[in-house]
Order: structure tokens, then sequence, then C-alpha cells
């Protein structure tokens, strides 16, 4: 399943990391910093388990600063 998280702060993030295990993740953010932060496996927030999620594990996620390339699909 694809899946669209808007925001990367605490909540966001979680969710995200968590479902990016099992399913498509494409998290949005307006924030160019977090965005190159999370494709580069590195935590925007401090948090040890998101940090050693994003370092560790296997996770299907991307971020991005493109609202349509995470929410195209969803709509006509
Ligand atoms: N943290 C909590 O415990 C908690 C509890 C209940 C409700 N909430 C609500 O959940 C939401 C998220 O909370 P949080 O603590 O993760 O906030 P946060 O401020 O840590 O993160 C919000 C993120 O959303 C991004 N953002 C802002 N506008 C955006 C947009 N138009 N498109 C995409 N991304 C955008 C910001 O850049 C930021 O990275 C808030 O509305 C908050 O009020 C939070």
């Amino acid at each position: 399943m694809k899946i669209a998280v808007a925001g990367t702060g605490y909540v966001g993030l979680s969710l995200a990391v968590l479902l990016a295990q099992h399913h498509e993740v494409v998290a949005v953010d307006i924030i160019k910093e977090k965005v190159d932060l999370i494709n580069n496996k590195q935590s925007p927030i401090v948090d040890v388990e998101i940090e050693d999620f994003l370092a560790n594990k296997s996770l299907n996620l991307t971020a991005t600063l493109d609202p349509i390339q995470a929410y195209k699909g969803y709509y006509k």
C-alpha cells in the first residue's frame, strides 16, 4: 500500500518510520533541510527510536517537498 504522510514532525515522522517497515511511504514537508536529512537516513528531530529506525531498519520511505509526488494516485 502507498501511504502519504503530511509533515515530518514528531507525529508524522513516527508514523512514517513505523509504516515504512511494511508499506511504501512518501512523507511530504515544506522544510528542505528536514527532507534532505530523512533521505540521508538521519532524523531531523532528537528521538532515539526514530534515529535508530532510520539508520538501521530496512524502510521503504522517501521524503519530498513535492506534494504531488506524495499524493498522486489518491485523486483523479
Ligand atoms: N505532538 C503531539 O503530541 C500532538 C498531539 C496531538 C495533536 N498534535 C497535532 O499533530 C500535528 C503534528 O504535530 P507535531 O508535534 O508532529 O508537529 P511538528 O511541528 O513537530 O511537525 C509539523 C511538521 O509539519 C510540517 N508542515 C507544516 N506545514 C506543512 C504543509 N503544508 N505540508 C507538509 N508539511 C507541513 C512542518 O514543517 C513540520 O515538520 C499538529 O497539528 C499538532 O497540533 C500533536
